[in-house]
C-alpha cells in the first residue's frame, strides 16, 4: 500500500492550510518543530466512500490535544471542510490530519501547519498476533500532564510496534511497569469474559479512542455488560477471546498475545458487525 502511494503521489491531493496541492508539491517548513521535535498533534479518521465516521469526535479529540500543547486551534468550520474534500477526493480509506507547532523559537519562527491528507487503508491481518512488553514512555506511567495526547510524539510507539514485527509478531501489546494492560501503539485493546466484556479504562492515560466509544454503544446494543479498569495482563491472557480496536481496524480479534494463544470466539464477530451497523447507519 506504502508503495502506492509513493507511485501516486504526484496525483494525491494534499490540502495545506486549505490550499490543495499534489503529494510532489505539498511541503512543510524544516523549522516547524513539528519535524523538529515531533510538536504537534493529528488525528486519523475514516473515510468510507469518501464519508467521514465520527470527524466531530475526531475533531474534538485535535482540539483538546492541541490546548493540552498550547498550539493554536484551527478554525473548526475549516477543518470540517479541508477533512471532507481529502475524504472527497480520496474515495474510501482514512484522512490524517496534522497540525504542526510551528516554529517557535524567535530567530526561526514559522507558522503552524494544518496537513490534510488522504490516505488508503494498511491492510490488517485477520487476526493479530501481539507481543506484550513494558512502556515506560506511556502518559499512564509517566507523562500524567499528557494524558490521551494524540500528539506527533509517536517515536516511542512506532518503535514498539517495529519491535513487535522485528520479533516475528503483527504488533505490539503496551504494558505498565507493573504488568497492567495499557493498549496497542495505535489501537485499544478489550476482551470477553464469561459473556462481558473488559478494556482498560481512562484512568489508564490511554487514548480516547472513537472505537471505544462504538464498542461501549454496540455492547449496549447486545445487551453485553462491559466493565473498564486497571487489569493484570494475566486477566487478559485468561480471557474467552480478545479484539483491537482503532479506526482503521475497526474491530479487529487478537489470536495470540506472547505465547498465550487466544481462541476465535463469537463475541468479536458481533462486535465487528454491530460497529459496521453503527457505521452504516450514521453514514448511510
Ligand atoms: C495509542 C492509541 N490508542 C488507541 C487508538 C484508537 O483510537 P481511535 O479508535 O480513535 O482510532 C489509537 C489510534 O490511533 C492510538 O494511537
Amino acid at each position: 500500500m506504502a508503495s502506492e502511494v509513493g507511485a501516486n503521489l504526484g496525483a494525491m491531493r494534499v490540502i495545506i492550510d486549505g490550499v490543495e496541492l499534489s503529494g510532489t508539491d505539498a511541503r512543510v517548513s524544516v523549522l516547524d518543530w513539528g519535524l523538529q521535535r515531533g510538536f504537534g498533534a493529528f488525528e486519523v479518521i475514516r473515510s468510507y466512500g469518501g464519508a467521514l465516521f465520527r470527524a466531530g469526535g475526531h475533531l474534538d479529540r485535535l482540539t483538546r490535544s492541541l490546548e493540552a500543547l498550547h498550539i493554536p486551534v484551527p478554525d473548526r468550520n475549516e477543518l470540517e471542510w479541508w477533512t471532507a474534500r481529502a475524504a472527497e477526493l480520496g474515495g474510501d480509506g482514512a484522512v490524517r490530519v496534522i497540525v504542526t507547532g510551528g516554529g517557535r523559537d524567535p530567530l526561526e519562527h514559522v507558522p503552524s501547519s494544518t496537513v490534510v491528507i488522504w490516505e488508503p487503508l494498511a491492510e490488517v491481518p485477520d487476526r493479530l498476533r501481539l507481543e506484550p512488553m513494558t512502556a515506560s514512555w506511556h502518559p499512564g506511567t509517566d507523562r500524567a500532564a499528557f494524558h490521551g495526547i494524540k500528539w506527533l510524539s509517536y517515536a516511542p510507539n512506532m518503535a514498539a510496534a517495529d519491535a513487535a514485527r522485528r520479533n516475528g509478531f503483527d504488533d505490539a501489546l503496551l504494558l505498565t511497569a507493573a504488568g497492567d494492560v495499557l493498549e496497542g501503539p495505535t489501537f485499544t485493546v478489550a476482551w470477553v469474559r464469561g459473556g462481558a466484556v473488559e478494556t482498560p479504562g481512562m484512568e489508564m492515560g490511554i487514548l480516547a479512542s472513537i472505537t471505544r466509544e462504538v464498542l461501549f454503544e454496540s455492547c449496549a446494543r447486545l445487551g453485553l455488560p462491559v466493565a473498564e479498569g486497571r487489569y493484570p495482563l494475566a486477566r487478559m491472557l485468561g480471557a474467552d477471546e480478545a479484539m483491537a480496536l482503532s479506526t482503521t481496524k475497526e474491530v479487529t480479534p487478537i489470536a495470540s498475545v506472547g505465547d498465550t494463544a487466544l481462541a476465535d470466539g463469537p463475541v468479536a464477530g458481533r462486535l465487528a458487525a454491530a460497529h459496521r451497523q453503527i457505521v452504516a447507519e450514521e453514514i448511510g
